[in-house]
C-alpha cells in the first residue's frame, strides 16, 4: 500500500504553560479518504490540526513527542514550506485566513508566495473560486461578504495551493442551514483527501465514511462513521450527542 497522505505517530504535546493536550495520537489517512475528527470540547482536536502543518510542534515552545509526516515528508522546520503546500488548513474563523483587500488578493496570496505569477496565478485563483462557487466575488473586499461566503473564500485560499490534504476545523460552525448545505455540496464535490473536525455529527455522517474520535488527547475510536454514531455507550462516554430526533439508522447515504 502507498504511504498514507497523513501519518501521525505517537503524537504528544504539552503547551508552554504545561497543559498537556495530546497523549500519543496515531492517525493514518490515505489518499482519497474523507475522515471526520470528532470529540468533545477540549479533546485536543485543534491542537492536533495545528501540528499537521507545523504551526505547533515540539520545537515551537511546547513539549512534545512523536512524529507527523505528509506523503512521507516529515513535518519539521526544514520542510515547512513544502508541508504548507501539501496540507491546506482551513481555520475555524475565516477572518484568521482573509486579510487582503480583495478576494482575488487573498486567494492569490499562497500561490504567489510559491512564486506562481501571471496566467498560471489567475488560473489557480479562478479555479479555486469556481470550486467554491465564489468566482463572481473575485473583486469584492472579503469583509463585505457574509460569514458563509467568507468561509467559502477561506476554503478557496487553501484550494489554490492545490494541497494533497484539506483539513477543516469546524467548517459548519456558525453557518445558517442554507450555507451549511451549500458548503456540504462543495466539500462533497472536491476530489481531495479530507480531514474534517466537526461537532456536527449529521455533517460527519453525510460527508465522511470514516470517523476518528479524540477524547482527552487520545484516539478512542476509529471506524465507519455510521458505526461510531450508532455506538451509544461510546457516544455517551465522550459527550457526543446526536441532535434531537436524528437517528443515523434512518439516513440513506448520498452517492
Ligand atoms: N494555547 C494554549 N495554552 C494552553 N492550553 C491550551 C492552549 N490551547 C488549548 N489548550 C488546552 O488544550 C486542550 C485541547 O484544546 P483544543 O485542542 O483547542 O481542543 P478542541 O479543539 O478539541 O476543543 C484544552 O484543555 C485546552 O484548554
Ligand atoms: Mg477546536
Amino acid at each position: 500500500m502507498n504511504a498514507p497522505v497523513l501519518d501521525v505517530r505517537g503524537l504528544a504535546y504539552a503547551y508552554p504553560d504545561g497543559h498537556q493536550a495530546l497523549f500519543g495520537v496515531d492517525l493514518h489517512v490515505h489518499r482519497g479518504e474523507r475522515v471526520a475528527l470528532l470529540g468533545p470540547n477540549g479533546a485536543g482536536k485543534t491542537t492536533l490540526v495545528l501540528h499537521l502543518n507545523g504551526i505547533l510542534s515540539a520545537d515551537s515552545g511546547g513539549h512534545g513527542a512523536g512524529a507527523v509526516s505528509v506523503s512521507g515528508l516529515p513535518v519539521e522546520k526544514a520542510n515547512l514550506a513544502e508541508i504548507r503546500r501539501r496540507v491546506g488548513v482551513v481555520f475555524q474563523d475565516p477572518d484568521d485566513q482573509l486579510f487582503m483587500g480583495t478576494v482575488r488578493a487573498d486567494v492569490a496570496f499562497g500561490p504567489a508566495n510559491l512564486g506562481i505569477r501571471g496566467a498560471e496565478l489567475d488560473r489557480r485563483v479562478m479555479h479555486a473560486l469556481d470550486q467554491v462557487g465564489m468566482a463572481e466575488f473575485v473583486d469584492r473586499p472579503p469583509h463585505h461578504l457574509s460569514f458563509g461566503q467568507r468561509r467559502r473564500v477561506a476554503v478557496a485560499t487553501v484550494l489554490a495551493m492545490e494541497p494533497e490534504i484539506l483539513v477543516l476545523d469546524e467548517p459548519s460552525s456558525n453557518l445558517d442551514p442554507a450555507s451549511r448545505r451549500e458548503l456540504a455540496d462543495i466539500l462533497r464535490s472536491l476530489d481531495v483527501t479530507l480531514l474534517m473536525v466537526t461537532h456536527d455529527l449529521p455533517y460527519a455522517l453525510e460527508l465522511c465514511p470514516r470517523s476518528v474520535v479524540l477524547s482527552g488527547g487520545a484516539v478512542v475510536a476509529d471506524g465507519s462513521t455510521y458505526d461510531v454514531l450508532a455506538d451509544e455507550p461510546l457516544m455517551r462516554a465522550h459527550r457526543l450527542e446526536l441532535p434531537f430526533g436524528f437517528d443515523p439508522r434512518n439516513v440513506t447515504p448520498r452517492p
